[in-house]
C-alpha cells in the first residue's frame, strides 16, 4: 500500500528551549514510499535531530487550523498548544478578528504563526502548505448561520463545501493525512428517538446550512475511500456555549446574535433589551425546545483527543463519527433560569410565538466519544453559564 508523505530535515525546524517552533517546508520535499517504511513525524525528528530534548520535541507536531480566528476554533488552538502541538491558523475573518488570535497567544505564551487567507482561494490556500510543515489539518472554517443560509444558499454551498474540497485536495498533493471536520447535530434532523447515537439515521437537512455538513460529511466519507493517504474524523457538535475561563476568548457574533448565549449575556448586559424564547408549548416537560449544551473549552478538547487518535494510529476505520455532547438535556427556560442564578443577574424575556424550522428536543448519546475517543464532557452548566457572562462583561467593560 502506498501513501504519500514528506521527508523531514531536521535543518527545516527552528528549536528553541525544546520546542518545535516553525513547521517550514518545501513541497519538493514530497516523497512516496510505503506504508511499511512510513516512518511518523515524531520518528523522523527523532532520527534527524541531535537535540537532548528528544523526548519534548517529539511531542510536537503541527496542526493547521483552518478557521482558527473563530469561536471554536480558537479555543480549540488554546487546547492543542495546552496538549503540546504546534499550530498554524488560517482565516480570512469573514466572521472573526485578528484579536481572538493575539488573545489566544497570550494565554498560551505561544507563537501561532496566523495566514490571512480565504481557503476557498486555491492558491492562496496553497502557499499555507508550501509555507508550513504539518500532517494534521482541522476545518471550522464555514459559515454557520441556519437563517442565513436560507437567505443565501449559494454562498453558504460555496463557502462551506469549496473551503473543504480544496482542504482535501491541498492535503492529498501534499502528502499531509489527518482531516478533522466540524460537523454538527444537524444532520440528525428532528430525531425520532432520544438520545442520538452516531448510528441515529441522518434525516433530510431542514436548511443550506445544514445540508453542507451532510454533504461535507460524504465528501470526507467517500475521499478517504478512495485516497489511502488520507484519514479523517467527523464531530458532531451539539450546542457549543461559553468561553474560555481567562475569559480572553469567547464567542464574538456579529450584528444580532442568532445563538442563544450571546443573546442571553447581551440582553443582560443591555445592550438588547428584551430575550424571546420562541415558543413554551411544545411536547417537553416545561414546553420550552430541549438541546445538550456543551461547553466551549470541552469542545475543544475533544479535538484535541481526535487529532491524536489519528496521530497515534489508533483509528479503526480511516473515517470516523462521533457525537460531542454531554448526553444531558436542557430546556432553554431552564438554560435561562440557570444564567440568572449563577450570575445573579436578572434577565428580561419574554414567550415568543414558534420559530419555523426550529427543532424540538435533541441530545446527544456521547457513550463513543466517552469509551472509544477517552473523550468525556467534564465542565458543570454552572461553570460555562459563568464563563459566558465573565466573558460578556470583559467585552462590554462592565465590572
Ligand atoms: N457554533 C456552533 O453552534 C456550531 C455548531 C455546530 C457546528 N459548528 C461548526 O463549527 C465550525 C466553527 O464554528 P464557530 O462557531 O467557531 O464559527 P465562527 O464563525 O466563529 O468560526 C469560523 C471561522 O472560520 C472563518 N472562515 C469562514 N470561512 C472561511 C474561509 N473560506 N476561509 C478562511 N476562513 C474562513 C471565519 O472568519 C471564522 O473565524 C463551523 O464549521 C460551524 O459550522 C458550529
Amino acid at each position: 500500500m502506498e501513501v504519500r508523505t514528506r521527508k523531514i530535515k531536521a535543518e527545516d525546524y527552528q528549536i528553541r528551549g525544546g520546542r518545535m517552533k516553525k513547521c517550514k517546508k518545501n513541497r519538493k520535499n514530497v516523497k512516496k514510499i510505503t506504508l511499511a517504511n512510513q516512518l511518523s513525524l515524531k520518528k523522523l525528528l527523532s532520527l534527524s535531530s541531535n537535540s537532548e530534548n528528544n523526548s519534548q520535541i517529539m511531542k510536537k507536531e503541527c496542526v493547521l487550523v483552518c478557521g482558527g480566528a473563530g469561536y471554536i476554533g480558537s479555543h480549540t488552538t488554546v487546547e492543542l498548544i495546552n496538549a503540546g502541538y504546534d499550530v498554524v491558523v488560517v482565516d480570512n475573518f469573514s466572521n472573526s478578528d485578528i484579536s481572538a488570535v493575539e488573545n489566544v497567544r497570550k494565554i498560551t505564551g505561544a507563537e501561532i504563526p496566523c495566514i490571512e487567507a480565504d481557503c476557498c482561494d486555491m492558491e492562496a490556500f496553497r502557499k499555507v502548505f508550501e509555507k508550513y510543515d504539518f500532517n494534521s489539518a482541522i476545518h471550522f472554517a464555514a459559515s454557520k448561520a441556519v437563517g442565513e443560509s436560507v437567505q443565501k444558499p449559494m454562498m453558504y454551498y460555496r463557502n462551506n463545501l469549496t473551503s473543504l474540497m480544496n482542504l482535501i485536495d491541498l492535503m492529498r498533493e501534499f502528502g499531509r493525512q489527518n482531516i478533522v471536520f466540524s460537523s454538527s447535530c444537524t444532520v440528525y434532523g428532528e430525531p425520532d428517538k432520544q438520545p442520538v447515537t452516531e448510528l441515529t439515521p441522518r434525516k433530510p437537512a431542514t436548511s443550506p446550512y445544514g445540508n453542507t455538513k451532510q454533504i461535507s460529511e460524504d465528501f470526507l466519507r467517500d475521499s478517504v475511500a478512495a485516497y489511502e493517504g488520507l484519514k479523517s474524523i467527523a464531530l458532531r457538535y451539539f450546542n457549543p456555549i461559553g468561553a474560555h475561563p481567562s475569559a480572553l476568548i469567547g464567542e464574538l457574533p456579529r450584528g444580532v446574535p442568532q445563538n442563544l448565549v450571546p443573546y442571553v449575556t447581551q440582553t443582560a448586559a443591555g445592550i438588547r433589551e428584551c430575550l424571546s424564547i420562541f415558543g413554551d408549548d411544545y411536547n417537553t416537560p416545561d414546553g420550552s425546545c430541549i438541546r445538550d449544551y456543551i461547553d466551549v473549552t470541552d469542545l475543544a478538547k475533544a479535538h484535541v483527543a481526535a487529532i491524536n487518535r489519528m496521530v497515534e494510529g489508533k483509528s479503526e476505520e480511516r473515517y470516523e463519527v462521533f457525537n460531542v455532547g454531554t448526553g444531558r438535556g436542557v430546556s432553554v427556560l431552564e438554560l435561562v433560569n440557570k444564567f440568572q442564578e449563577v450570575n445573579n443577574v436578572k434577565l428580561n424575556y419574554k414567550i415568543a410565538p414558534r420559530r419555523a424550522g426550529d427543532i424540538i428536543a435533541i441530545w446527544a448519546d456521547p457513550t463513543r466519544a466517552n469509551t472509544v475517543l477517552g473523550w468525556k464532557a467534564e465542565r458543570t452548566i454552572e461553570e460555562t453559564l459563568a464563563s459566558a457572562w465573565a466573558w460578556e462583561k470583559h467585552l462590554r467593560g462592565i465590572k
